[in-house]
């Protein structure tokens, strides 16, 4: 097809759908002289700016808005309550952010099918009729963020969206999301959903097998099930930061060998059972702060390849002497605001790569099961924060260390195991045994 061909079946379609929309509304008779003329002007804006002109693409810039460039239509804080009819066809970016919509009919961008990108955030949209994207088949970005009155997405919302990327509908007041409503968006990558008032994980979530970043962060859900995320196996991105979860069943991240950055932050955790974290191979950030965890075991055994963990504001009082035995690449270590007495022996030696470490705000005994941090500080590159024990290590010798009384810490030993699946009994921890033989 040439441009002007294509041209001529555009006014055609938009002249039919016009004709269409007005005789289905008013019977033909009521047709009146006004609309009619409309009718002469959509002909003549046809024939003028379409068919005669040879590059007259009828490119001119709606009346309200402002236009940067050719292609991008801005018509930011205007108060519009409809969208201007006057677009330019060829469009390839429009924003309506700040305006007063309330519904988008179907179809509603017919006029710009060529659109990238369209924001439609913080405007009062109650409702997306089924199909009012339908002719968008170029959009990559969608941003309906901040519409406060935005409660539901229906199964056929975002129905034509093909080559959708990114998809922003953060900040609504979600609470229901059809579990078909992302069929139609399968080539999404980044979707935001944050801030809204989702109670469970959407099921709608599984048909997006390309998804690399997601975030549901700050909603009401409290569980995370072993399906949760079974086919995202692209997500590199997860955040479910300030929510209310308070469990997560073993494998639920399974499939997720993709995911570097996970964040659990702000919720109810209270137990992670070991196998929790299993499947992370490629984890490098995980966020677990202001949860309610009292005791940490072997569920970080699994990730490999962490460089931070965040653990700070939570309940830790203790922390198994091979808890972080497989965290070989750590850089970062947050522990601070917990209930820490005391660290088991060289927790941290084999960590080559370890560059902070976080500890204020802990009861610290600095008691003879302290003592090993003296002689591991000697060989520590990074900085350690809010630890502040004193020790004498003793002249001519790196391994006998003195608490503050001048009491002779007995030396303890380095524990090299991994963490196994299979169980030790806490009372063989030599770690124990030497915090009993130090508080005699
Ligand atoms: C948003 O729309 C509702 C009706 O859907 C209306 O009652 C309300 O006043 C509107 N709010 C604003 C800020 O325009
Ligand atoms: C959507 O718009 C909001 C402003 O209302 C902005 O903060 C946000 O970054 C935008 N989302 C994307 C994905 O660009
Ligand atoms: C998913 O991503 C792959 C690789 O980038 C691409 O080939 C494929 O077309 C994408 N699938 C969809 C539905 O967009
Ligand atoms: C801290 O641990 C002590 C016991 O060691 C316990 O009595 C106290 O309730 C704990 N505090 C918090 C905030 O968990
Ligand atoms: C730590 O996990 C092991 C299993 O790997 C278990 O046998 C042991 O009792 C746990 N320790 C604590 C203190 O919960």
């Amino acid at each position: 097809l040439t441009n002007r061909t294509k041209k001529a079946l555009f006014c055609v379609c938009v002249i039919v759908d016009e004709l269409h929309s007005h005789i289905f509304f008013f019977p033909a008779f009521a047709i009146s002289y006004s609309r009619l003329s409309v009718f002469i002007l959509i002909l003549c804006g046809c024939i003028f700016g379409g068919l005669m002109g040879e590059n007259g693409t009828n490119m001119t810039c709606p009346d309200v808005c402002h236009c940067p460039s050719d292609d991008y239509i801005s018509c930011i804080k205007l108060g519009l309550r409809s969208i201007p009819q006057d677009l330019p066809p060829s469009a390839d970016s429009l924003n309506l952010e700040g305006n007063q919509l309330r519904v988008l009919l179907f179809n509603a961008f017919k006029r710009v099918p060529l659109l990238q990108y369209l924001w439609i955030n913080q405007n009062n949209l109650t409702f997306l009729y089924p199909g009012s994207f339908i002719s968008l088949n170029n959009l990559r970005e969608l941003n309906l963020s901040k519409n406060p009155r935005l409660t539901y997405l229906h199964a056929h919302t975002f129905r034509g969206l093909l080559n959708l990327v990114s998809m922003d509908v953060s900040h609504c007041n979600i609470f229901e999301i059809h579990p078909l409503v992302f069929s139609h968006v399968v080539s999404l990558e980044t979707l935001d959903l944050g801030f809204n008032k989702i109670h469970y994980i959407p099921e709608a979530l599984r048909k997006l097998h390309n998804m690399t970043k997601l975030s549901l962060e700050n909603n009401q859900i409290e569980a995370i099930g072993k399906n949760s995320f079974k086919t995202q196996h692209m997500l590199q991105e997860l955040s479910l930061r300030r929510n209310q979860i308070w469990v997560i069943e073993n494998d639920a991240f399974n499939q997720l060998n993709k995911l570097t950055v996970l964040n659990l932050g702000h919720n109810s955790l209270s137990h992670l059972p070991n196998p929790i974290f299993r499947g992370l191979l490629q984890l490098k950030i995980i966020y677990l702060e202001a949860n309610r965890i009292s005791i940490i075991n072997c569920s970080f055994n699994s990730l490999i390849n962490l460089k931070k963990l965040h653990l700070n504001n939570n309940h830790i009082e203790q922390i198994t002497h091979n808890a972080f035995s497989s965290l070989t690449h750590l850089q970062m270590i947050h522990l601070s605001k917990n209930n820490l007495t005391f660290i088991p022996s060289y927790l941290f030696s084999h960590m080559s790569k370890l560059k902070n470490v976080f500890l204020s705000s802990n009861p610290w005994r600095c008691d003879c099961s302290m003592a090993w941090t003296a002689n591991w500080m000697l060989t520590y590159n990074g900085a350690i924060h809010g630890l502040h024990c004193i020790f004498a290590v003793s002249y001519g010798s790196t391994s006998d260390v003195f608490t503050q009384r001048g009491v002779l810490c007995p030396q303890q030993e380095v524990t090299d195991d991994r963490c196994m699946e299979s169980s030790t009994s806490a009372s063989s921890d030599p770690l124990l045994q030497t915090s009993l033989i130090c508080n005699k």
